[in-house]
């Protein structure tokens, strides 16, 4: 059953005000991401132009013929690129396949090297100027969100500085087509933890994103304008599970097309994520273990979106 409570929403336009209203939005900020791990936030200062443009774009490749999108298909070995099934996972094991009709492209950003940006649809011809000028925005966006959550943690600008993960970008683009008569009956992106540092979702004002809270599916209706943001499951690890990081899945409207873009900020592969020694005390032993974040992501990837099991095999 989904139930009627809501996400908190967080005005970020305190963050230009006095030093009062700054300090509000760090407390709201905190405390979500200890309650909810999912909030939404307005007045974040990117253009709103960009972000339309950014959905047009992602429509338009949806919109072409699957023989066209299929130029770029997800291959076992590689999570980027386009799949027309329940994320696939690095293996492409069939086994982890469950029929659904949701699309999914997924595409990094930053670092931006030959491997990534060979994997990006030709069509339509401004896709990868227009991703990567809103990937810079959302770059942004993240430090200053991530700032936020580890200085209330009481960490040093340096300590905030070496834990700042945002030089790995990837986005994940999510298509929910009407269903047709013919198409079978589900059509979800399958419950899950985001394992990266922290997730921003742009979504359309169609609503179908649900957040397990307290062991009920919660529908987040999105505002106009605004981010969802999500903590991931690195943030959980190196806070010690002061934030959390929270199941989550995508539905498709009955109605209406649905188009999200997740935006992932996360560590390199080789960095190595555990609880950070500066919060951890006799009284906060550390709940994870430490592992380097590239061993993290192809567990992640080896079984396919799977509530938080990954993360739970961590403690
Ligand atoms: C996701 O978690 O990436 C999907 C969320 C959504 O489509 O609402
Ligand atoms: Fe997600």
């Amino acid at each position: 059953m989904v139930n009627q409570v809501e996400v908190p929403v967080i005005d970020f336009a305190g963050l230009e005000g006095d030093q009062e209203q700054r300090k509000s939005v760090c407390w709201q900020v905190a405390e979500a991401c200890q309650t909810w791990g999912f909030f939404q936030i307005m007045n974040h200062g990117i253009n709103p132009e960009l972000m339309k443009r950014a959905k047009q774009v992602s429509k338009e490749f949806f919109y072409l013929p699957d023989e066209e999108k299929t130029r770029i298909k997800v291959v076992p070995g590689n999570i980027r690129g386009w799949s027309h099934s329940k994320f696939t996972g690095a293996t492409g094991d069939s086994k982890l396949i469950k029929p659904d009709t949701v699309e999914h492209l997924v595409l990094t950003q930053f670092p931006d090297n030959e491997e990534s940006a060979s994997r990006y649809p030709l069509n339509p011809p401004f896709y990868r100027a227009t991703i990567l000028e809103y990937a810079r925005e959302m770059q942004t966006l993240h430090s200053k969100i991530l700032s936020i959550m580890w200085e209330m943690l009481g960490l040093s600008a340096e300590q905030v500085e070496k834990i700042m993960y945002v030089k790995n970008i990837t986005m994940r683009t999510n298509f929910y087509p009407l269903r047709k008569e013919s198409d079978p009956p589900v059509g979800v992106c399958h419950p899950h933890s985001d394992p990266g540092g922290l997730t921003l979702l742009l979504a359309d004002d169609v609503s179908g994103l649900q957040v397990k809270k307290d062991g009920r599916w919660v529908q987040v209706d999105p505002l106009p304008g605004a981010f969802i943001v999500n903590v991931g499951d690195a943030s959980e690890i190196i806070s010690n599970g002061t934030y959390k990081s929270v199941e989550h899945r995508g539905m498709p409207n009955q109605t209406q097309e649905r188009l999200t873009i997740a935006t992932f900020s996360g560590p390199l592969l080789e960095d190595e994520i555990g609880p950070l020694d500066e919060i951890l005390s006799v009284e906060n032993r550390p709940r994870y273990r430490s592992d380097i974040f590239g061993n993290y992501i192809r567990s992640f990837h080896r079984r396919g979106l799977d509530g938080k099991n990954g993360l739970d095999a961590y403690k």
